[in-house]
């Protein structure tokens, strides 16, 4: 047997539950620290893919192998024990902790994933919509690695400070007027907000810019000013990694580690860890990032 939580009437609960049987394309990971992600707590809430136990990325011992693992899963990560694609796994890197490994790959592929679409050059410019979250501080350093100008955006001062900390050139409160100030100079744009700010950042784009639309936390409808985005030549793209296929999101990985791995191998990338909880704990560490008070990832330990 094994401790999980579970949802049970928008509230997580812990319970006993059988250790779960790998089919012949997984293994079975004894799970030593699970990061939190947005969508966690949109499934806790009812608002997002219903699951019984969530939790989308996991770190631990790969049962068959003994190795130290990450691992991307549709759900299941909030146990002591998940199942998970071979494909989706990858092995620790040397230098990474466990809390590390279990906060990287949800940011860290989708982040690259949203890159790999708009193409970008070295010296290019790129808009980060909440530079604090999860995937912002991933993408922040993914894009500096790249050689690109980042403009990083969040909602505090404090948060503003920290992502100039970690490698952005500008940091714009998007709660001002980052489109004034940023007039038809971006590059690229990654948007998790959506809403006002989707509108907004049509004024920021040069010529020929890219935005990828990766979430709406800020509204799922926004006024799109065609005529605007159709002269300047704009690329609109929307995407989620929970919609790919297991064959597409391991050719995402793979990929992303042959561009990748050595600057995870060296230390120079790296999840950003806000914090940790004990797994008994777990409904602390979701009211902590309801509170949006973190600069990183959330991790839950075993
Ligand atoms: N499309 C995909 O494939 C994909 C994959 C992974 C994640 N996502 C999405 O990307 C977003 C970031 O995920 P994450 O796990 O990195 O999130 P996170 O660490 O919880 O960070 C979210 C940050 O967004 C800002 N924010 C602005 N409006 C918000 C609102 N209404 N509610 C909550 N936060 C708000 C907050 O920073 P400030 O204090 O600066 O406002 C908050 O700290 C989520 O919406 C998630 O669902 C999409």
């Amino acid at each position: 047997m094994m401790r999980q939580w579970q949802i049970e009437n928008s509230q997580l609960v812990m319970k006993n539950s059988e250790i779960p049987n790998p089919k012949d394309d997984e293994i079975l990971i004894q799970v030593e620290g699970f990061s939190l992600n947005r969508a966690d707590v949109l499934q806790i809430e009812g608002l997002y893919d219903a699951v019984s136990v969530p939790g989308l990325e996991v770190c631990g011992t790969n049962l068959t192998t003994g190795e130290k693992v990450c691992a991307l899963l549709e759900s299941g990560g909030y146990a002591q024990y998940a199942t998970a694609k071979k494909n989706q796994t990858i092995p620790l890197p040397s230098c990474y902790s466990i809390a590390e490994g279990a906060a990287l790959l949800e940011s860290a592929i989708t982040v690259y994933m949203n890159l790999k679409k708009m193409s970008p050059l070295p010296g290019q410019s790129i808009l980060i919509h909440g530079g604090s979250s999860g995937i912002g501080t991933m993408a922040i350093q993914m894009c500096r690695l790249m050689g690109l100008k980042i403009i990083a955006s969040a909602g505090s001062d404090d948060k503003l400070q920290a992502c100039l900390n970690l490698g952005a050139d500008i940091a714009l409160n998007y709660h001002g007027d980052f489109h004034t100030s940023l007039n038809r100079s971006v590059d690229m744009i990654i948007d998790i907000l959506g809403g006002d700010i989707f509108t907004r950042n049509i004024q920021c784009l040069a010529p020929y810019g890219k935005i990828c639309v990766i979430a709406v936390m800020a509204g799922s409808n926004a006024l799109a000013p065609l005529g605007t985005m159709l002269m300047r030549n704009v690329s609109l793209f929307f995407s989620t990694l929970r919609s790919l296929n297991n064959e597409a999101k391991a050719s995402l990985i793979k990929s992303y580690l042959r561009d990748f791995a050595a600057y995870m191998n060296n230390g120079t990338l790296r999840p950003i860890i806000d914090s940790t909880f004990a797994f008994s704990h777990l409904p602390d560490a979701i009211d902590y990032m309801r509170k949006r008070q973190h600069f990183g990832k959330i991790v839950v330990m075993i």
